[in-house]
């Protein structure tokens, strides 16, 4: 029986493991990448459960965990955003995941569903993820949800060193 709560300080390290694991997972299979090739600095700042990140989360009160005999089995991790797209209020999907142990059991869904709805409590009028194409299961669980995927792309610019 897998039960949903949102976020708390406890839940942190267990999260960051299962993110951790996730995000590797697409990294080697998608990418192809090599995680043993990461620089440790680069690893540290990956995912939504670093240190900073994870606490503005938390506290932003849109983020999940599944779990189930008190053992973290799927996180997501959501903020709701004003004025995107013309829209005042949108819950913003930052990350998702569920530990493979317990895919394909509807975790993923419960975890989409309730985030969305919750949202729709506070006055949301949409939700936006970001999914990778090639992300199979992402893309069908988002799918079964409801969402409508089109071939949007996002344009990102680091700021890091930009004049
Ligand atoms: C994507 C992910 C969160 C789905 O979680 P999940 O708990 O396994 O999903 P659910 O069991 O709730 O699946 C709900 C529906 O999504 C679809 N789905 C999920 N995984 C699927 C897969 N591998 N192949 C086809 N359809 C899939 C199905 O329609 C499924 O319903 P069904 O089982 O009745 O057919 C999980 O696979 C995961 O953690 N993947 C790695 C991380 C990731 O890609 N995160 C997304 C970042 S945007």
């Amino acid at each position: 029986m897998v039960d949903l709560r949102k976020l708390k300080d406890d839940d942190k390290p267990q999260v960051r493991t299962l993110e951790l694991f996730c995000i590797r997972e697409y990294l080697e299979g998608s990418l192809q990448k090599s995680w043993d090739d990461l620089p440790a600095e680069l690893m540290e700042q990956l995912g939504a459960s670093t240190k900073d990140s994870y606490e503005y989360y938390r506290e932003a009160g849109m983020s999940y965990v599944a779990l189930e005999k008190g053992q973290v089995v799927g996180f997501l991790f959501a903020q709701i955003i004003q004025h995107v797209n013309n829209i005042e209020k949108v819950l913003w999907i930052e990350n998702i995941g569920v530990h493979p142990d317990h895919r394909r059991k509807g975790v993923g869904l419960k975890l989409l569903r309730r985030a969305s709805l919750d949202a729709k409590k506070k006055g949301a009028k949409a939700v936006q993820s970001v999914v990778m194409p090639d992300a199979k299961d992402a893309v069908m669980l988002h799918k079964k949800v409801g969402f409508f995927i089109d071939g949007r792309k996002f344009a990102f610019l680091d700021l890091e060193n930009f004049q």
